[in-house]
């Protein structure tokens, strides 16, 4: 593909041990899975200058135009059962959480189950995605979208009303390179950690980090039914526990629901 460019990134790492710099693609997600299927090596990780249809969790599209942000997928293939792989968007959260604070020194919070946000608006997304081979296999493929050089009239209106970039945040561009090395080594750190089953610190540090414990939240499932609760805490698979208003205690997990704040985005 013209423009591609493969190099490697060295140590022992898992996650970035082949990286492929793509000038422009429809969605490193999509991407990656496709040559998933066409036998590449775990760790495998695509970023892109720009993606033409980058894609956001429920369906939703992920404006990502050329050079303004952070798009970047990664290939994993744990042999754990699959109740443990709910754990790696949240890690994942955690892990870029960890890498802007260290880069940029500030650190976002997570709305859950895996937005970033940065004075109370959003950051940076992250799509996990389950891919089945042939012969039953499967593996996941990790997709985390930042906002780094976004003004506001970079985004659709829509998007404007919740969305940021480190640049309007900052006041400052930071390196898209520097951004990258930096969330990789935090993502094999988080991914290895879930290979180990050492899960403590991340579970701790998400709790810490997680901007709807304490408020009032709208449970937005998939038949499009909502219910308002309160978000009391977070349980050991990183699922939400809430009261609803009805007042019954029930915990939701990534992919049947998604919350928002009562009145908006957040609050
Ligand atoms: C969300 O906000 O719902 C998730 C956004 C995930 C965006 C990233 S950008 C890199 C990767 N490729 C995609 O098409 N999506 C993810």
């Amino acid at each position: 593909m013209p423009g591609e460019e493969l190099c490697k990134n060295g140590g022992a790492a898992i996650i970035g041990r082949k990286l492929l710099a793509l000038s422009e693609v429809d969605s490193t997600n999509t991407y990656l899975k496709r040559i998933a299927l066409n036998g590449a090596p775990e760790g495998t990780v695509v970023v892109a200058e720009q993606q033409t249809a980058g894609r956001g969790r429920l369906n939703r599209s992920f404006q990502s135009p050329k050079g303004k942000g952070l798009y970047l997928s990664a290939l994993l293939k744990p042999t754990l059962p699959p109740e443990r792989l709910l754990s790696l968007t949240p890690l994942a959260g955690v892990a870029a959480c960890c890498a802007i604070e260290r880069i940029c020194g500030v650190r976002p919070g997570i709305k859950w189950p895996n937005d970033l946000i940065l004075q109370d608006r959003k950051l940076a997304g992250i799509l996990t995605e389950l891919v089945q081979a042939d012969d039953g296999s499967f593996c996941v493929v990790l997709g985390i979208g930042v906002n780094m050089s976004q003004t506001l009239q970079d985004f659709s209106p829509d998007v404007a009303e919740i969305a940021t970039s480190l640049l309007l945040c900052l006041g400052r561009e930071i390196s898209r390179e520097i951004l990258v090395s930096t969330l990789l080594e935090e993502l094999d750190h988080a991914y290895r950690a879930l290979i180990r089953d050492d899960l403590r610190d991340y579970l701790d540090i998400y709790r810490r980090d997680c901007v709807n414990l304490g408020k009032r939240v709208q449970l937005m499932y998939a038949d499009g039914a909502r219910e308002a609760a309160e978000a009391l805490g977070i349980d050991e698979e990183f699922g939400l526990v809430v009261r609803t208003d009805n007042d019954s205690l029930k915990t939701v997990r990534e992919g049947e629901v998604s919350v928002r704040g009562l009145y908006g985005y957040l609050e």
